[in-house]
């Protein structure tokens, strides 16, 4: 989770720096009012540094910058694009939205792309994979980024919840061609809403720019509203107080980081010794952002049991076991993409993901946990798994 536990007086003087320097809130352009003061500009830049991106551009959400990595990719009707059945809604509605074909694959025991099942699905017409970090853990990104490479194919991370973490040193959202990243209010860093696209080629990068911008190539030499044009383009700009707000919490990542894995190994050494529970599968070398714990227990009725006692117990769960109806592919009935591409029938579309899910239990973990938290989420799962 949680940048949001932690915004406070540094959030506050980044905005009032942007006052301070004429309050100049778009991020381009009226150079003689805002004296020097380039928030979003300066939060690229950070950030980019921060996780060895060597190009960054800031976007005003995780969704918009899932759609700004297909726009200047070029990637449309005709092409297909593979991600996985277990993540938001977003990642599929950016590429229904870009008119490719959306391709889910199964997830396995990481509850990340299960890279067998990829491969299976790859089609002479498919572009790009989109790799999730779901709730913080890595996608196998070594097999993964290996068979993109065997298949020509472009590898996107969805970086949502992953931002802050590594997987054998290199940061998440590095690995591939281009790492989205979202800041919205549930994520390890947060400026409200808002997004961020790291690119390792500088070409993409500036396509990317400029169809986040209207097509707006920024050249130096014109005035914005005379600037050159090669491609229309949308807005998806960030503005100068969210960028203000990012830089403040950028400072604050490792330790949000630091402090949720330290929590997340608290409760999880509270209750590994329970039987019947498997915590979720970690890539070796993981480094993951801990944004909740996963456990498998044997069956649907135990996880919704381990739920009920988690309420009763005043505690929570996270997607799992309850929320999944946003997050699992299966259960999108209302996209007609998908349940055509399966037939009719999206029940039966992704029988291991399901399986999985079904009898998953997701806790959520934060920077400040009361210390009680790991023997109660124990006591909970004992009544739970008693039986
Ligand atoms: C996996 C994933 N991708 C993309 C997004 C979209 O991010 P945003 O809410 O910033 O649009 C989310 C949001 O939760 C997400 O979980």
């Amino acid at each position: 989770m949680p940048g949001y536990e932690l915004v406070g007086q540094e959030e506050l003087a980044e905005i009032q720096d942007v006052f301070a320097h004429g309050g100049v809130l778009f991020r381009h352009g009226f150079d003689a009012l805002r004296n020097g003061c380039y928030k979003v500009r300066d939060f690229e830049q950070a950030f980019g540094h921060a996780i060895g991106a060597p190009h960054a551009l800031a976007v005003c959400s995780g969704t918009a910058a899932l759609r700004v990595a297909l726009a200047a990719l070029g990637i449309g009707p005709g092409d297909e694009v593979i991600t996985q059945s277990f993540t938001f809604v977003a990642t599929v509605e950016a590429i229904i939205e870009s008119g490719a074909t959306l391709v889910c694959a199964e997830i396995y025991t990481t509850f990340n792309l299960d890279p067998a099942d990829l491969e299976k699905r790859i089609t002479p017409r498919t572009r790009a994979v989109i790799a999730v970090h779901m709730l913080g853990t890595p996608a196998r990104l070594p097999e993964i980024s290996e068979l993109c490479r065997k298949h020509g194919l472009v590898l996107i991370e969805d970086t949502a919840w992953g931002c802050g973490g590594n997987l054998q040193g290199t940061s998440l959202g590095t690995w591939g061609d281009i790492g989205t990243f979202s800041f919205d209010f549930a994520k390890t860093m947060t400026t409200g809403e808002g997004g961020m696209v790291v690119f390792k080629d500088r070409a993409t990068y500036e396509k990317a720019a400029a169809w986040h911008d209207h097509g707006h190539e920024n050249n130096p030499k014109v005035p914005r509203w005379e600037d050159t044009r090669a491609s229309s383009g949308f807005n998806f700009r960030m503005m100068e107080l969210q960028g203000a707000v990012g830089l403040a919490q950028l400072k604050k990542l490792p330790g949000v980081v630091t402090a949720q894995r330290a929590n997340r190994d608290r409760i999880l050494d509270a209750v590994r010794d329970i039987p019947g529970i498997t915590p979720r599968t970690v890539p070796d070398g993981a480094y993951d952002t801990a944004d909740a714990l996963v456990l498998l227990v044997f069956d649907k009725q135990r996880a919704l049991r381990c739920r009920e006692q988690l309420l009763a117990g005043g505690l929570a769960t996270k997607i799992l076991p309850e929320a999944y109806t946003w997050h699992f592919a299966g259960t999108w009935s209302h996209m007609p993409e998908l349940v055509n591409a399966h037939g009719g029938d999206l029940a039966n579309a992704f029988p291991a993901s399901r399986a999985l899910l079904e009898r998953a239990v997701s806790l959520p973990v934060g920077v400040r946990m009361d210390d009680s938290v790991p023997g109660r989420v124990r006591t909970a799962l004992q009544k739970a798994l008693a039986a």
